[in-house]
This record gives C-alpha cells, sequence and structure tokens, in this order.
C-alpha cells in the first residue's frame, strides 16, 4: 500500500457545517473518506470524458408487448457484443419487464449503445450508470 498524505484545507464555515451535518446523519463515514470519494468520482467522469476503458450498467424498462421491442433490444445487444457482459431480464409485472445490461468498453461505445437502447419505441425508461475499471482509483 503506497504511503498516506496527512492534508489540510480551507473552506467556508456554512460549507464546513454541511460537511458536519452529512457526517452526523450518518450520510458520510468520516472527512477522509468524503474526500477520496469526491476525488474518486471526478477520476471516473474524466475517465468517461476522456473516452476510456469503462464498466456500467444500462437499465431498461419497457412493455414487453410492444411489437417486436424484444427482439430489437436484443439485436441492439448482438450489435454490440463487444461490450456487452451480460444482461439479466426482469419481469416486472404482467406486462413491463426491466432489462439491465452489464457493460465494458470504451465510455463512448457504451453511450451510443445506451441511446440506441434508449430511443426505441416503446423503451420507457433508460439509465446509464457509468462506473470505472478501477484500475487508476487505488
Ligand atoms: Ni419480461
Amino acid at each position: 500500500m503506497s504511503g498516506v498524505v496527512r492534508l489540510s484545507f480551507s473552506i467556508e464555515k456554512p460549507l464546513y457545517e454541511r460537511l458536519e451535518k452529512l457526517i452526523q446523519d450518518g450520510r458520510i463515514a468520516n472527512r477522509s473518506e468524503f474526500i477520496r470519494d469526491m476525488i474518486r468520482d471526478r477520476l471516473v467522469a474524466q475517465e468517461w470524458e476522456r473516452n476510456e476503458e469503462a464498466v456500467g450498467t444500462i437499465t431498461l424498462v419497457f412493455n414487453h408487448h410492444t411489437r417486436g421491442l424484444t427482439d430489437r433490444l436484443t439485436d441492439i445487444q448482438h450489435q454490440h457484443h463487444h461490450v456487452v457482459l451480460a444482461s439479466t431480464h426482469i419481469h416486472l409485472d404482467e406486462h413491463l419487464c426491466a432489462e439491465i445490461v452489464v457493460v465494458k468498453g470504451l465510455a463512448a461505445e457504451i453511450q451510443d449503445l445506451a441511446n440506441e437502447l434508449h430511443q426505441q419505441k416503446g423503451v420507457l425508461h433508460a439509465s446509464l450508470s457509468g462506473s470505472s475499471t478501477g484500475k487508476h482509483l487505488a
């Protein structure tokens, strides 16, 4: 493990009080963990901005009665098979389905796939959760 650096920084008092409130409320473990999380969030955002290799999930909600939609969603995933690691289909009720697609690849390719899936007629909601391979976060 690499060495630990201690640092101090200055912030406005109202911001400090809000940070302390977040810690009191149990939403943040401690100040050090908060700073680590913020730095890693920024690094992951940078990986996506620079179109580096990334990991993510695409969640789709749709009505499977929409004509041809299930086949179209499967076809699109096959066209991007080099990015799709796995997908899970969940039957939410008699009509609605959720599909969670686990992806790994260049950030722009993942974004293109998410956009293409989202644009299919009958998709009620789509969201992309972008994360990282973790290689540069330690
Ligand atoms: Ni289903």
